[in-house]
């Protein structure tokens, strides 16, 4: 019987869509040269947008992929080009990407406050565990789906400053009228300690894909 062929990006890109276009906006508002993705699996869309990206995953699918030599570069060094073809592609830089096939609630080899994006994407507690490689006033994207855009909502050291909403693989940035998001659908929102034991957000009265916090200091 013919083997399976092993996932790739554009394979998991079938199932989840596309997030290239919410990392091209996220670049068009903030100049983001690194980010950390801890919890990544075959997700490169961050490639096709931010030049030096460290991915982060323990799934053994994802190291398969990540150490084949050539193919996430390739793979990300194709989708740029089609997202920039006629706008002078061939001045794009080459995608520099790292990965580590580790836990990372464990230390990484990642120097700390290092990184201007650190994304957290249905993958658990990566707010907690990977926040001291966040640099000073650096940027977490978060959804709320293991909790990390909740607790971000609840911490001191982070304001909202753009909420992410899409339409299939476009992604848009909305960032007025932020008051109106992160509101608790019940009257006594859960704390901290709840959500994190919980390991599941808040429901809001208006929803969003993910929310992008800044570190106040
Ligand atoms: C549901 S997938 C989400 C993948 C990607 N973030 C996305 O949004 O498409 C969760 C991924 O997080 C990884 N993961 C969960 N906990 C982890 C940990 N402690 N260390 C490393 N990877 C982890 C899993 O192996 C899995 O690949």
């Amino acid at each position: 019987m013919a083997q399976k062929p092993a996932p790739t990006w554009a394979s998991y890109r079938d199932s989840i869509g596309d997030r290239s276009s919410l990392f091209s906006a996220i670049t068009d508002q903030w100049p983001v040269e690194r980010a950390l993705y801890p919890g990544c699996y075959l997700d490169l869309s961050p490639s096709t947008a931010i030049h030096d990206v460290t991915y982060v995953d323990n799934d053994r699918r994802a190291a398969t992929y990540f150490a084949t030599p050539g193919l996430p570069e390739s793979e990300a060094a194709r989708a740029r080009g089609d997202q920039t073809r006629g706008e002078g592609a061939s001045a794009i830089e080459a995608p520099r990407i790292t990965f580590h096939p580790a836990d990372y609630t464990s230390p990484l080899p990642v120097p700390p406050h290092s990184t201007e994006l650190l994304i957290s994407l249905y993958a658990g507690p990566v707010w907690d565990n990977c926040r001291q490689y966040l640099a000073p006033r650096g940027l977490l994207l978060a959804n709320t789906s293991h909790g990390d855009g909740s607790i971000a909502a609840l911490e001191p050291d982070l304001e909202l400053v753009a909420a992410v909403h899409h339409s299939g693989d476009r992604y848009r940035l909305r960032l007025t009228d932020l008051q109106s998001y992160l509101i608790p659908k019940s009257g006594a929102a859960p704390d901290v300690d709840t959500i994190r034991r919980n390991g599941r957000g808040i429901p809001y009265t208006r929803a969003a894909f993910a929310y992008i916090f800044r570190a106040t200091s």
